[in-house]
């Protein structure tokens, strides 16, 4: 079973694990009968998070989720669900839009969480997180709308996604309540975080970060340098747990001690089935760091 952790102790615990419902519209089912068999899936498995965004499946996600709980809705007792607004994508869904941009005004956050709310069917969403880093941001209106939804209980917490060092800091110094996680992209493949100061940033502050693709969105399994250098070693230690190598790839995030919650997309019901395997994977410092250098293509200086 995969276990539980905790974001933040006003939180309720979350999983160690986290579904992300990007893909969840994507291929030819879209059923919400479908989307409801992968929740359970997840359920069985111990994985409780899920993770959205307003604008997955161009805007489509979040309702096929809430499509979903409807035909269960005792589940929504079971579930702790993270989303995210801020970016305003071109989709014909919004036919007066000329240009991809990012908005953290209070009125669009707001609204964006209203939208959630209903699209979902739930009534407080456990956490939001700004989804990128703004350049227009004023912090000052992003952070106190972000402590009000908290206060009101629309939001358990606030956190956010793909933020700086410095863009963490400058929207947390204009908030009351803490922000809970960053996410980022962190992988084999993705090791810029590690350097960043972005983690070391976490451990500091004790804020559990969220990895989304873990498994660089399937490129770990592609055709190229870094996967062909990277495929022996992941193969040996799958072989030597009994795993397969998806598995090993997760385990490196968990293994390090930010306390990395990995975000995971797979929409095959095979895979999903085996997502708990990365926890029974033991990784030793010198086995990090050789994943590490075959994924860097260089040893550490
Ligand atoms: N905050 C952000 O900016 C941000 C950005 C991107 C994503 N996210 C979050 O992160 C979540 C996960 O992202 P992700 O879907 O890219 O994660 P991922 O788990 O790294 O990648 C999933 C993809 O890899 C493929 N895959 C998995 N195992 C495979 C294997 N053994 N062989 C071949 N292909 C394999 C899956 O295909 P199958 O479906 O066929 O298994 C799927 O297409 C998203 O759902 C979203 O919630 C957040």
């Amino acid at each position: 079973m995969i276990p539980s952790i905790e974001f933040h102790k006003n939180l309720p615990s979350s999983s160690a694990l986290v579904y992300g419902a990007w893909r969840m519209a994507d291929g030819a089912d879209t059923s919400a009968q479908t989307a409801l068999k992968k929740i359970k899936l997840c359920l069985e498995l111990g994985i409780t998070t899920f993770d959205h965004a307003d604008i997955y499946g161009d805007y489509r996600c979040e309702a096929l989720f809430g499509e979903a709980l409807k035909l269960e809705p005792s589940l929504k007792h079971k579930i702790q669900i993270v989303t995210k607004c801020g970016i305003k994508l071109i989709s014909a869904k919004y036919p007066d839009r000329r240009v991809k941009h990012y908005d953290s005004s209070e009125a669009h956050i707001r609204s964006s969480v209203e939208t959630s709310l209903k699209l979902l069917g739930v009534e407080r969403l456990d956490a939001l997180l700004i989804h990128r880093p703004d350049p227009f941001m004023n912090a000052h209106e992003t952070g106190a709308c972000l402590d009000a939804l908290v206060t009101e209980g629309k939001i358990g917490a606030a956190g956010v996604s793909n933020f700086s060092v410095s863009d963490f800091n400058l929207l947390q110094s204009a908030m009351q309540t803490p922000l809970v996680t960053n996410q980022l992209e962190i992988s084999l493949l993705a090791q810029h975080t590690f350097l960043d100061g972005s983690l070391s940033q976490c451990q500091q502050h004790k804020i559990r970060p969220m990895a989304w693709s873990p498994l660089a969105g399937g490129r770990l399994f592609g055709d190229h340098e870094t996967a062909k250098r990277l495929h022996p070693a992941l193969q040996d230690l799958a072989q030597a747990h009994g795993v397969d190598i998806d598995a090993v790839a997760i385990a490196w995030l968990l293994a390090h001690p930010a306390g990395i919650v990995p975000v995971v997309g797979t929409n095959n019901l095979e895979r999903m089935a085996r997502l708990g395997d990365a926890f029974k994977v033991n990784m030793s410092l010198e086995t990090w760091y050789h994943l590490w250098t075959l994924a860097a293509g260089k040893e550490v200086p």
